[in-house]
């Protein structure tokens, strides 16, 4: 008798599953800069969703290092201000057990060292986790002492932040330090982009499906849009912003994280390393951006909202952009031609990070302005994916009007809860799965490409490229729309609405 077909539910991906070196029954967490913006943003928020959702071992503490001398009542308040309380009825018991778990320690590594030996008494191995949400400038220091007087005998795993330097040699001098301390499979690089959600996506979108692979190069492609916005200026953070600027805070990292996803060749499998191989090897083939593909600007004062340069840890005359327009070329056979264009700005008129792949015309003949096909992946607010189609429109008539499929995340799966990148990221780091973090190579290829463009920017004072000011709050600089189109880009003709389309406006 035949045996009834068994249909999985769901699409498996088998080499996705929980890494061998897993951290399972017990970890310390070791927060240097406990006292800092980031800790408090965002990496306490997501130990506690962890540790609330069951995601973190039956054994664990959390162990805050800071300079700034607190004591724990200080301490609690300051790890929690930033944690959104829900309806969750166990929610408050939750957060009293978290805070139980978390100590602060200001001593020398060794007394450290002492503390976390005494907690780590009742656990079977001592696993730790150095996350590292610090300055730069006392990166390598804290990560030496780290590995030299606090290393356990169990599983020792370092987890650092950008900036990873300034330019190609800056980096390569900080990976290199590091190296004496720590190696490469036991240091995770958070590039946070690559634990949201729909970066996640793009491998399933991409390699799941015949329809996206069968259209996804050259021959039907015409441009891609990569942007980033943000409503916001530097507020606060000028003093940091200034030295980096928007290609180092946002493009050559995040940005370009997204573009490797989204061109690189199918892996051999999803192992680590295979994955990062392939993104390797199309970054490789991206020439340094050129000048002339660049177009810089500044946002100065507009209604209430203060210019960049009125931000007082700013200096007066800087140049730093705050907004940045770069177009890579992705020099092997599948992109040959196909310009991508990644923008990225503070202070502009919405939040938005989105991908735009816009596909060439359709032959002419039988159709004259016709608009083009666009597939949107939008990364956030509102995780969407939607395809903008040609369609009849209905009734009596025989026209074609610009419509699209849409999956948008909130109406479809109105159930999900998309957790913070930082949640995934840290989870990822207690399971050795180093698929979503920058491996060396990664980050060397990435300061190629853009370390001439930002040395240009940095360098002689009479040389340095002037950026075009813009209004805060406004789309960006007034050439922009121009430079977009220069590289191929066609707008959707006027008509077009979203997500309904009034057809007595046709
Ligand atoms: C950080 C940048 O890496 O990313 C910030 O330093 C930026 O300037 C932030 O605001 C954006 O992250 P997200 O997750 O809010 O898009």
């Amino acid at each position: 008798m035949a045996r009834p077909v068994q249909r999985p539910r769901s699409g498996t991906i088998p080499s996705m599953e929980v890494a061998t070196n897993a951290i399972r029954d017990s970890a310390t967490f070791i927060v240097f800069g406990a006292s800092g913006d980031l800790a408090k943003k965002k990496t306490f928020p997501a130990l506690f969703a962890l540790y609330r959702k069951d995601y973190l071992p039956r054994d664990v503490h959390i162990v805050g290092y800071a300079r700034t001398k607190m004591n724990t009542e200080d301490y609690h308040r300051r790890i929690s201000s930033y944690i959104k309380r829900d309806n969750d009825p166990n929610f408050d018991t939750k957060l009293e057990e978290f805070k139980n778990l978390s100590f602060v320690y200001s001593e020398s590594f060794c007394r450290l060292n002492a503390h976390l030996v005494e907690i780590e008494k009742s656990y079977r191995t001592s696993n730790r986790i150095f996350y590292l949400a610090l300055p730069p400038s006392v990166f390598i220091p804290v990560a030496k002492h780290a590995r030299e007087e606090c290393y356990s005998r169990g599983v020792n795993r370092i987890i650092v932040e950008k900036p990873f330097g300034k330019d190609l040699q800056s980096c390569r001098e900080l990976l290199n330090e590091l190296k004496k301390y720590w190696k490469e499979e036991e240091t995770y690089r958070i590039d946070h982009y690559l634990g949201k959600e729909m970066v996640k996506n793009l491998l399933v979108l991409r390699f799941a499906n015949i329809t996206m692979g069968a259209g996804w190069d050259k021959n039907s492609i015409s441009n891609v849009q990569i942007t980033f916005k943000e409503p916001f200026g530097t507020e606060g953070r000028g003093g940091y912003f200034d030295e980096f600027g928007i290609i180092r805070d946002v493009l050559q990292n995040h940005m370009l994280q997204v573009l490797s996803i989204l061109t690189m060749e199918r892996p051999v499998s999803f192992s680590p390393e295979d994955i990062r191989d392939e993104k390797v090897k199309v970054l490789r083939a991206i020439p340094p951006v050129e000048r002339k593909d660049t177009l810089l600007g500044q946002y100065v004062a507009a209604d209430d909202k203060p210019g960049y340069l009125d931000d007082d840890t700013v200096p007066k005359d800087s140049v730093c952009p705050t907004f940045a327009a770069t177009v890579l070329w992705i020099h092997n056979p599948r992109w040959e031609g196909v310009p991508f264009i990644m923008k990225a700005g503070k202070a502009l008129n919405q939040a938005k990070v989105e991908v735009r792949i816009q596909f060439k015309d359709v032959t002419q003949g039988i159709f004259a302005e016709i608009s083009r096909n666009e597939l949107v992946v939008r990364i956030q607010p509102q995780e969407a994916v939607y395809l903008k189609l040609n369609t009849k429109s209905p009734g009596y008539a025989f026209r074609a009007i610009p419509t699209e499929m849409d999956l948008t995340y909130n109406r479809r799966f109105t159930e999900a809860t998309i957790p913070e990148a930082y949640e995934v990221l840290i989870l990822d780091a207690l399971r050795g799965d180093q698929s979503n973090f920058v491996r060396d190579d990664e980050l060397d290829v990435a300061w190629k490409i853009f370390t001439p463009i930002l040395h240009w920017i940095d360098g002689k004072e009479g040389e340095k490229p002037k950026p075009e000011p813009y209004p805060y709050g406004s789309r960006g600089p007034a050439t922009l729309d121009a430079f977009v189109e220069s590289y191929g880009y066609k707008r959707t003709e006027e008509a077009y609405n979203w997500p309904t389309t009034n057809l007595s406006n046709l």
